[in-house]
């Protein structure tokens, strides 16, 4: 599985983290320890942490005259790794010169630093997602960790179902106000497509009309989720949600999120407030699974369904506490898994496919207008078909894109 998230552009590091000869930043993606940071001319660099000499990590060093200086021995490296300083070693030395670290290329949008770590000769066109072009303030971008396993994270966003019991806003047997809370048993219907797959959860929306809501679901970790819709108040109903799940290792994920709408500016700090989570500098929440999610058991008396506060939270610490890991074979799984069951399906085809051909065929990120590709909610009359309402084009099926 690693080897196929490596074959895409993954979202890693806010732009807000680095300014030019600042501090560098540590991270951590598909297992391995990185160090980001921006050379003197505004460049962005993403090398192994670990110096090459002996191991000392370059998060510790000078960020100065483009490159990176190791704390220990002085060795320099400029963003692509190259070696341009060995101060320790004889003047003549030819060290510098044939050394090199491992980098691997960034690019810049959205408000994040993305990169690619694949094999070089492979590397697919950078994405052109629409939230790149937002006007000033229209898109923010933010990060948290997930300590569990990307899969288990992503999973909680493929799963309508949930929305109207753990998210539920009025109490348990009181009268729902939201479409998601008066019909607790939408029919969740998938369709596989050429970059990954779809799903609709269509709930009774009372007047012979149903209520649709599409999540995108686009290889290897992303969730498009739909707008609130038209019954929202005004700032949330076009207000976009994307997360990208991406793995940190293992056992822990970079849960990362773009809002974005062209006719509002996000309000950063509001949306901070609304997840509920409550992060560190190294964007580990604090009011995490060590404090059992800060559950507050007489809120739960007075109704609230959760007793935790905010959406996000609430999300992490469901997926958190099945284990950093969990054991999928004590699951039951019913109807309302149909879209958790078809995305394990579909990143088991997509990893035998390129096992087997070396090729993603479903997954060229380069060519996709991602315009195409959005996350919907409507209301339409019963009689229809959801598919009527929001018809895949031709040349995103998965079919044809067999051929
Ligand atoms: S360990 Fe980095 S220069 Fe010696
Ligand atoms: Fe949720």
């Amino acid at each position: 599985m690693g080897e196929l998230m490596r074959r895409f552009w993954m979202p890693a590091l806010l732009t807000q983290e680095l300014e030019p000869d600042g501090k560098p930043v540590r991270t951590r993606l598909l297992g391995e320890d990185l160090v980001a940071f921006m050379d003197t001319q505004g460049r962005i660099g993403l090398l192994d942490e670990h110096c090459p000499h002996r191991g000392t990590s370059l998060a510790l060093g000078v960020n100065a005259d483009c490159g990176l200086r190791c704390l220990f021995h002085g060795w320099k490296f400029d963003v692509n790794g190259q070696c341009l300083d060995t101060p320790a070693e004889p003047e003549n030395s030819k060290l510098a010169r044939t050394m090199r670290t491992k980098a691997y290329p960034t690019r810049v949008g959205g408000g994040m630093v993305w990169t690619y770590m694949g094999p070089p000769e492979q590397q697919p066109e950078f994405p052109h997602f629409p939230w790149f072009d937002m006007p000033e303030g229209s898109c923010e971008a933010f990060k948290v960790i997930y300590e569990c396993n990307y899969s288990q994270a992503l999973e909680g966003a493929v799963d309508s179902s949930h929305a109207g019991i753990l998210h539920r806003s009025v109490p348990w047997g009181e009268e729902a106000k939201w479409p998601h809370e008066k019909d607790l048993r939408p029919k969740i219907e998938v369709e596989f497509t050429r970059y990954g797959m779809r799903y609709c959860a269509v709930r009774d929306a009372g007047q012979g009309e149903n209520n649709g809501r599409m999540t995108q679901v686009p290889l290897p970790f992303w969730t498009f989720i739909p707008p609130d819709g038209p019954k929202a108040p005004e700032f949330r109903r076009n207000r976009r949600l994307i997360n990208a799940f991406v793995p940190r290792d293992d056992y822990s994920t970079w849960h990362i999120q773009f809002f974005y709408d062209p006719s509002q500016t996000i309000d950063r700090q509001h949306r901070i407030e609304e997840s509920g989570v409550v992060f560190d500098q190294n964007f580990r929440k604090l009011n995490g699974i060590d404090v059992w999610y800060n559950q507050d058991r007489a809120m739960m008396k007075q109704g609230n369904m959760s007793g935790i506060q905010g959406v996000a939270l609430e999300d992490h610490a469901v997926s958190e506490t099945m284990g950093r890991m969990a054991d999928r074979s004590k699951e039951h799984l019913g109807r309302s898994d149909m879209a958790v069951v078809a995305f394990r399906r579909m990143m088991l085809k997509a990893v035998r496919q390129l096992q087997e051909t070396g090729r993603l065929p479903q997954a060229d990120q380069g060519r996709f207008d991602w315009n195409e590709i959005t996350a919907e909610t409507f209301i339409f009359p019963a009689e229809m078909k959801w598919q009527e309402i929001q018809p895949l084009p031709e040349h995103l099926d998965a079919v044809n894109a067999a051929a």
